[in-house]
């Protein structure tokens, strides 16, 4: 069974996280890529960089992302096709919040690399009222996007980015009102996905109602190398 569950040693690691606002992806992304010296991709953090710098793509985004709605399928896939030419990501890479409707899992699907059995799917389940205990609370660094938690994953100094130095803020769709449409969009565009790759990829749920070494633990076990 273990064995089964590994990959081939110099095989390209790619990972998809799918789960809705709060579960824990971007925590995880993070972690697991440094662990695979692969790069994460995080659509949401290059939309907010977008959006700082004040990009065409951003200014087609903020509107949107302000409201808790998802950006057009269009752009996502040009940023990714974009990304993932780049000659990091040759050994893998880690998608935080791609794809994310099915229109883009097929735009994946045409690009170099994209094919679905060549992917570890994480589905990440958590528990509404602890997603929107866990969004109310975050905080986060608009120069670096370092991520917090008042209390689950407070910075060593009140309001002050561990990593920076930077002033924490909450982020703009973290309020209630787009908490709850995000999470709707998530339901009708992002929750189909699960089927999607069910028998076409390694889709591997995970409890992410645990602390966050437990969760971590069961990433590093799914993408092990086979000894
Ligand atoms: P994005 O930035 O991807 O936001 P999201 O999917 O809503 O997810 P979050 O970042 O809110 O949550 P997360 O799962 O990363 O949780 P985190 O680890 O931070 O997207 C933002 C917007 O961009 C979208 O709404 C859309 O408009 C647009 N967009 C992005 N990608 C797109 C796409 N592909 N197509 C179209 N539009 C797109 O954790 C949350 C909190 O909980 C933190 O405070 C953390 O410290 C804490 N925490 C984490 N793990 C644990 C744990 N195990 N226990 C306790 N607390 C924990
Ligand atoms: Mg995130
Ligand atoms: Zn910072």
């Amino acid at each position: 069974m273990a064995a089964a569950k590994s990959r081939p040693e110099g095989e390209a690691v790619r990972v998809i996280f799918l789960g809705p606002p709060g579960a824990g992806k971007g925590t995880q992304a993070a972690r697991l890529a440094a662990h695979l010296g692969v790069p994460r991709i995080s659509t949401g953090e290059m939309l907010r960089e977008a959006i700082a710098k004040d990009t065409p793509l951003g200014r087609k985004a903020n509107p949107l992302m302000g409201k808790g709605r998802l950006v057009p399928d269009d752009l996502l896939l040009a940023l990714i096709g974009e990304r993932t030419s780049e000659d990091d990501c040759q050994g893998g890479f880690v998608f935080d919040g791609f794809p994310r409707t099915l229109p883009q899992a097929h735009g994946l699907e045409r690009m170099p690399g994209g094919a679905a059995q060549g992917f570890v799917v994480f589905d990440f389940e958590v528990p509404r009222p602890e997603l929107m205990r866990r969004l109310s609370g975050r905080r986060w660094c608009p120069k670096c996007q370092a991520t917090y938690h008042l209390t689950n994953n407070p910075p060593k100094q009140a309001g002050i980015c561990d990593v920076c130095g930077s002033r924490l803020e909450q982020r703009d769709d973290d309020t209630e009102a787009v908490i709850e449409r995000r999470l709707r969009e998530y339901d009708e565009r992002t929750f189909p996905l699960i089927e999607y790759y069910r028998g076409r990829a390694r889709l591997v749920p995970i409890d992410g109602n645990r602390a966050p070494d437990a969760v971590f633990q069961d990433l590093l076990s799914a993408v092990e190398v086979r000894a």
